[in-house]
């Protein structure tokens, strides 16, 4: 059997294999040991495949004492012959011919005994969840998502940017910040007016951990023309809810020459490949979490695949969410910013696919966003999806220097403290634009799960950083 290594196949490739009556070696940890007082029949599960494969072991020939080991949780090297299986469910099945312990599991202990945990009580065993079924799938998908990412970029000439994760400037306005530092927090030196001395911290001046890659984002796309970030990004916001994380992947592309019409047109069209990517390349992943969690999965990520998105002002938006009769948690009014709630009213009842939402209140959105006309509002564009609510925020950038100094004014920044962003509106500037997706905010989408704690390994929240 061919493999890249030309060494052992995984399990997902032995289960695929055509051929019968070779000899195989399967490494991998039991999730289930059952049988009589003659065979055992033991699946084995090594991460490459929500499917098991069943060994079949003769207890005359390796004795009970040795298969008790083989008890849930052990991981195990098999040595056998692969066959057609006789049992219903499985294509192929191997015949062990030697069975090798490398690490027990004990039963009293361990705890993942039985199928069926809650989905709460695995976040509380973050360490131990990524040998379940679900978290196999949702960390497969992970990584496909995180593959067609670079892949949709790099067959389009976009160049992977690498932003720094402690920054010096804390001006994107996105939440409050991590602050990092090397100063003894117990009693750090001071300035004689009494404040804290950062010109002693490390970097000579205060820092923190990045809550996006835009600002240096953009200085790349004002020399490649095309640029994407993709990195963690840090909000110490205290929001507990099913939607956000303290530490959250983004995907952040920036285009020269884009206006927002492009943005728009882009964003939709790299929401639809990744969705459709999933689909081609995590059929069997997705079917298992549609089963388990979500029957109309797979139907949603068609749907939103086959259908245009609706591309709708805020201040239409804004009238509709009025005239819709409906009582709302938070209050609808043109200015405030929209909650989820009003997002998804119009996502999933009004319009019932994606929206993009553009024009937004120049007060509710960040400084860098380009003006219009009309002096009240600015080129954001918000893509609201079903289930989730907002997925991407992005914007065409102000180009013009002394609107964006004005900007920075009724935001309170101080433009000095921002040269180096500013010198790309003095040297060459040109209009452009850029967005970010919420890694986790997709993975919501394309998995079904319902809270973010569960599409991310180690999930940060307000209190939780224990794995
Ligand atoms: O809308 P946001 O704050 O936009 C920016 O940071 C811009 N700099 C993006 C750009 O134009 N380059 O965040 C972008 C996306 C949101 O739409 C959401 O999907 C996700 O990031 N996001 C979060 N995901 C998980 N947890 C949180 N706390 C998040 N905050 C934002
Ligand atoms: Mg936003």
């Amino acid at each position: 059997m061919k493999t890249y290594e030309g060494l052992r196949p995984s399990i997902a490739q032995l289960l695929r294999s055509t051929e019968r009556g070779v000899e195989v070696e399967i490494k991998g940890w039991v999730r289930t040991r059952r049988g009589n007082k003659n065979v055992a029949f033991i699946a084995l599960n090594d991460g490459s495949t929500v499917s098991n494969i069943q060994v079949v072991a003769d207890v005359g020939q390796f004795g009970e004492e040795l298969l008790k080991q083989v008890a849930t949780g052990a991981a195990v090297r098999v040595v056998g012959t692969l066959v057609e299986s006789l049992g219903s469910g499985q294509p192929v099945e191997v015949q062990a011919k030697s069975i090798e312990i490398y690490g027990g599991a004990d039963p009293e202990t361990y705890p993942l005994q039985k199928k069926g945990h809650s989905l709460e009580f695995l976040r509380e065993i973050a360490h131990l969840r990524p040998r379940t079924n679900t978290f196999g799938a949702v960390l497969r998908i992970r990584h496909a998502m995180a593959y067609a990412i670079h892949k949709y970029f790099n067959d389009r000439g976009f160049y992977y940017l690498h932003t720094p994760i402690i920054t010096g400037s804390d001006a994107e306005g996105a939440g409050a910040m991590f602050q990092v530092t090397t100063l003894d927090v117990a009693s750090p030196p001071r300035t004689d007016e009494g404040k804290v001395d950062y010109s002693q911290d490390f970097f000579g001046k205060m820092t923190n951990l990045t809550v996006s890659g835009q600002l240096e984002g953009e200085l790349g796309a004002m020399a490649l023309s095309k640029i994407y970030t993709f990195g963690p990004t840090f909000r110490a916001e205290n929001s507990n809810t099913p939607r956000h994380l303290a530490e959250f992947w983004m995907i952040e592309p920036e285009m020269a020459f884009y206006e927002l019409a492009d943005d728009m047109t882009l964003a939709e069209d790299f929401l639809k490949y990744l969705i459709r990517y999933a689909l081609d390349n995590c059929a069997e992943d997705l079917a298992f979490l549609a089963k388990m969690y979500d029957e109309e999965l797979i139907e949603r990520l068609r749907f939103v695949t086959e259908n245009d998105f609706v591309r709708l002002d805020y201040t239409e938006g804004i009238e509709i969410l009025k005239a819709s009769g409906r009582k709302f948690e938070f209050r609808v009014e043109w200015g405030l910013d929209l909650q989820s709630e009003h997002e998804r009213y119009l996502v999933e009842e009004h319009f019932k696919r994606p929206v993009i939402l553009v024009n937004y209140p120049k007060e509710i959105k960040a400084f860098y966003m380009k003006l219009n006309d009309d002096g009240r509002t600015v080129r954001a564009m918000d893509v609201l999806f079903p289930k989730i609510g907002e997925i991407i925020g992005g914007s065409e950038r102000e180009a013009d220097y002394d609107k964006l100094v004005g900007r920075m004014r009724d935001f309170d920044i101080a433009p000095e403290d921002m040269w180096w962003y500013l010198d790309t509106r003095r040297f060459g500037s040109a209009p452009h634009s850029g967005f970010g997706l919420g890694f986790e905010r997709l993975l919501l989408f394309v998995t079904g799960m319902a809270n973010i704690r569960d599409v991310i390994p180690f999930p940060r929240t307000p209190h939780h950083a224990e794995f």
